[in-house]
């Protein structure tokens, strides 16, 4: 299984923070946000990964992590000239995709709690069990005419219908920015037309493995929380609850050097030399202060 972070658009609702640096360049609360939707594909053992950004920000991208041997993952970049749509990433990907699974990440999607839902959809989707060669996740929430929306049948679990941006939603069920796809996704979005708003959307990506019968979707259980940070307010909220959880359990949320260590990405002296590199403050004390520590969960 890969990975896609798609990074890029315009950022125009957090305007003027994003005048000069991207929106998944800003902090969510002690790290860039970036580094959230990392971690996820990192604890679900994703570590070859494929950032797509702007032409402006891919630079600083590139600055901020690097091939990201520290925390070992397998880096690669590529520029998205134009926000032409979510699905424009698997064309963008088609060559680091090549015959393997992926997973498309939103650079703005954050999520925190359980993650099993996304772990098993992983280990699910990797053994080839059940006919799903595409997976989306549903999440309840009180207003889903923002989002993409998965309508399906309570008993079996069988999606009805996927719209995106209703007016009038089938269900509460958003789908997060977080999709499982089989590498067919690329000859699928190559195919695709833009939509009237000119994109190339997702959720027509998605019918067509909805019309083959062949879509899944994970429900995500009330014990997750999941925030699109595209808004002050989302933002801000974001990294009040990120604040809160690390302040009580005194362990990081999304640092990507723990997880790389604890994921057994990279060994101890691997991540000792990491440490040695990162600047004196908070981030770097907190390794030096958990790499001997074994009982911690990740
Ligand atoms: O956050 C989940 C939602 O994300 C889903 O429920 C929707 O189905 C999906 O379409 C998407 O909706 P948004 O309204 O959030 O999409 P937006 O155009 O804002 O783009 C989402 C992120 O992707 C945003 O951070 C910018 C980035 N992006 C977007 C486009 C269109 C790109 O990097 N390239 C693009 O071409």
């Amino acid at each position: 299984m890969k990975g896609i972070i798609l990074a890029g658009g315009s950022g125009t609702r957090l305007y003027p923070m994003t005048q000069i640096i991207s929106k998944q360049l800003l902090p969510i609360y002690d790290k860039p946000m970036i580094f959230y939707p990392l971690s996820l594909l990192m604890l679900a053992g994703i570590n070859e990964i494929l950032i797509i950004s702007t032409e402006r920000d891919t630079p600083y991208i590139i600055n901020l992590l690097g091939d990201g041997s520290d925390f070992g993952v397998k880096l690669q970049y590529k520029v998205q000239a134009n926000p032409n749509g979510l699905a424009e990433a698997f064309i963008l990907g088609a060559d680091f995709i090549g015959k393997d699974d992926v997973t498309l990440i939103l650079g703005d999607n954050l999520f925190y709690g359980d993650i099993s839902f996304f772990k098993d959809a992983v280990v699910a989707h990797k053994s080839r069990s059940g006919s799903f060669k595409a997976r989306v996740f549903g999440y309840y929430v009180e207003d889903a005419r923002r989002y993409g929306v998965v309508e399906f049948d309570r008993a079996t679990g069988k999606v009805i219908s996927i719209e995106e941006k209703p007016q009038e939603p089938k269900s509460n069920y958003a789908i997060p920015g977080l999709y499982v796809f089989d590498s067919r996704c690329v000859e699928r979005a190559k195919k695709q037309k833009p939509s009237k708003r000119g994109e190339l959307e997702i959720t027509d990506l998605i019918q067509t493995y909805l019309d083959d019968d062949e879509l899944g979707v994970g429900i995500i259980g009330r014990g997750v929380n999941w925030l699109d940070t595209g808004t002050p307010d989302s933002l801000l909220e974001a990294a009040q609850m990120i604040a809160t959880t690390q302040k009580r359990q005194g362990l990081m949320v999304g640092c990507i050097h723990e997880v790389g260590f604890r994921k057994g990405f990279i060994d101890k002296t691997k991540f000792l030399e990491a440490i040695e590199r990162i600047p004196k403050g908070p981030y770097k004390a907190y390794m030096e202060r958990i790499v001997n520590e074994d009982e911690v969960e990740i």
